[in-house]
C-alpha cells in the first residue's frame, strides 16, 4: 500500500495560517476569481498519499482528496513515473485529430466497464461538466429528441448545459439565465408515480431524450438513493426509448467499492459520465456509451486537450491500482468509516445524525438544537482544520469524508478522532 514516509500526521507548527500561507492568500486575494469557494486557509506546498502539506510546513490529514480527485493518493510513485515518462515522450498532439497510443488504451479499458451487452466506444474531454456537455449532445443526437429529465438536489458541473439540468443550489443558476431549455425535474428517489405524472402533463415521453441521474447525490449531501429508483428509471427509459445518463464523475471508479456505484443497484446505464478520479488528479473527462448509441459523425464533436497522452497514461495507472488494490480497500475501509461514523452519531453529546453512504463516500449531518444546521457545520469543519484534518461539508448539514482509496485503517481511525474532538470543541447547544 501506497503510504507516507511521515513520522506523525497531522503535525502542526504554526498558527493557521501561517505566515507564508497567509502571504500566498494576500496575492490570491488581488487576482484570483471571488466566484471560488475557499472554505479555509489551506495553502498546499505538497502532498502524499493521504498526507499534506502546506506552505508553512504543517502536515495535514487530507479526508477530502481534492474534492475526490486524488483516488489513489497524492503524487503516488506509480502516476508519477507514468506522467514523467509519457511527458518526455510526447505531451499533447490532440486526439481529436490525430492518433496515439495512450488514448487508445485507455478507451480499450473503459470500453470494459459492466454496460451491458455489446461493445462500448469512449469520448475523451477534460472535466466532469465536459463529460455532462458531450453527454447531453450526444443524448440529444442520437435520439433526435430535445428534452431531458434531471433530479432536484442533482449537480453536473458549471457550464451551461451541466448547469441547465442542475439541482442543488439556485446561487448556481442565478444571473447567468436563460438555462437550456426543455429540462424537466424530477425528485430524488421519486416514485414511478412522479415521472409518469411529468410524461402525462407537460413532458411527453417520447420528445425525453434522456435521463440524468447521480447514483449518489454528492454535492447535495451524500444521498443513496432506495434500492428500486435506478432500477425504476431504468424500466422506464427502456418502456419509452430513453437514454439513462449516470453521473458517476465523483461516485465512480472504485470510490464506493465497485467500478460503477449503479452496480451497487444492478442496473446498467445507458452512458456513464467520469472525471474526478480518473487520472488521480491530472485533468480528464470521459463518457463510455455503447457503441450503437455513438453515432454522432466526424466533426460533430471534439475537444483539443480531451484524451491528452499524460492524462491517459496517469488514468491507465490509476485503473490498474485501483483493481488490483484500492477498489477493495475503499470496500474495506469504507465498512470501519461507516460503523466509526454510526458510533459517533449514537453519542448524542457531539449533535451528530444520519450518517450514510457506501464506501468512500460517506457523510454525516451536524445539529445544532437537535436541528441539522449549516453553522455548526461550518464551525467543526473549521475546528478540524484547526486540528490538522481536511474536511469538506455537503448538503445543508452534511460532511463529507472522501479519502483517497488508498487511506490506511489507521488513518481511518485517527480521522474518527479528531473528527469526534473537533465536533466536542464546537458542540454548543446540540
Ligand atoms: C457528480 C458531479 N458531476 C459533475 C461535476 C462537475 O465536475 P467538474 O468540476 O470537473 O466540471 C461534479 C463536481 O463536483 C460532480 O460532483
Amino acid at each position: 500500500m501506497h503510504t507516507t514516509a511521515q513520522q506523525q500526521v497531522p503535525h502542526l507548527i504554526t498558527a493557521l495560517p501561517g505566515p507564508q500561507a497567509a502571504a500566498w492568500i494576500a496575492r490570491d486575494e488581488q487576482v484570483i476569481s471571488p466566484s471560488y469557494t475557499r472554505i479555509y486557509p489551506l495553502v498546499a506546498a505538497r502532498a502524499s498519499g493521504c498526507t499534506l502539506e502546506d506552505v508553512d510546513g504543517n502536515v495535514f490529514l487530507d479526508f477530502t482528496s481534492g474534492i475526490a480527485v486524488t483516488s489513489t493518493g497524492h503524487a503516488h510513485p506509480d502516476v508519477v513515473a507514468a506522467i514523467a515518462d509519457q511527458a518526455a515522450k510526447l505531451i499533447h498532439m490532440s486526439g481529436t485529430d490525430f492518433y496515439y497510443g495512450p488514448e487508445i488504451e485507455l478507451a480499450e479499458r473503459l470500453a470494459r466497464l459492466p454496460l451491458g451487452d455489446g461493445p462500448n466506444k469512449v469520448f475523451f474531454c477534460n472535466s466532469g461538466a465536459e463529460a455532462i456537455e458531450a453527454a447531453l449532445k450526444l443524448a440529444r443526437y442520437h435520439t433526435g429528441r430535445q428534452r431531458v429529465i434531471a433530479c432536484y438536489g442533482g449537480f453536473h458541473g458549471r457550464t451551461f448545459g451541466a448547469m441547465s439540468i442542475g439541482g442543488s443550489k439556485a446561487k448556481h443558476q442565478h444571473g447567468f439565465g436563460p438555462m437550456l431549455p426543455g429540462v424537466h425535474r424530477i425528485h430524488y428517489d421519486c416514485s414511478r408515480a412522479e415521472l409518469e405524472e411529468q410524461f402525462a402533463t407537460c413532458c411527453p415521453a417520447d420528445e425525453v431524450a434522456a435521463i440524468f441521474v447521480e447514483p449518489i447525490q454528492g454535492e447535495s449531501g451524500y444521498r443513496v438513493p432506495s434500492a428500486g429508483f435506478l432500477p425504476m428509471l431504468r424500466e422506464v427509459c427502456d418502456e419509452h426509448g430513453i437514454l439513462l445518463v449516470v453521473d458517476e464523475i465523483q461516485s465512480g471508479l472504485g470510490r464506493t467499492g465497485r467500478m460503477l456505484a449503479v452496480e451497487h443497484f444492478g442496473v446498467t446505464p445507458d452512458i456513464v459520465c467520469l472525471a474526478k478520479g480518473i487520472a488521480s488528479g491530472l485533468p480528464l473527462g470521459a463518457i463510455v456509451t455503447k457503441a450503437k448509441h455513438m453515432t454522432w459523425p466526424p466533426g460533430s464533436h471534439a475537444s483539443t486537450f480531451g484524451g491528452n497522452p499524460v492524462a491517459c497514461r496517469a488514468a491507465l495507472v490509476t485503473l490498474d491500482l485501483i483493481e488490483r488494490e484500492y477498489m477493495a480497500n475503499a470496500a474495506a475501509r469504507g465498512v470501519q468509516l461507516a460503523a466509526g461514523l454510526k458510533r459517533l452519531a449514537g453519542d448524542a453529546t457531539l449533535g451528530l445524525s444520519n450518517p450514510r453512504g457506501l464506501g468512500l463516500m460517506q457523510a454525516i449531518d451536524v445539529l445544532e438544537a437537535g436541528e441539522p444546521s449549516g453553522h455548526r457545520r461550518d464551525a467543526v469543519i473549521q475546528a478540524a482544520f484547526r486540528l490538522g484534518l481536511l474536511l469538506l461539508g455537503c448538503g445543508a448539514a452534511g460532511v463529507r469524508f472522501c479519502p483517497a482509496l488508498c487511506v490506511s485503517a489507521k488513518e481511518a481511525d485517527v480521522m474518527l478522532r479528531i473528527f469526534e474532538q473537533a465536533c466536542r470543541t464546537t458542540s454548543g447547544n446540540t
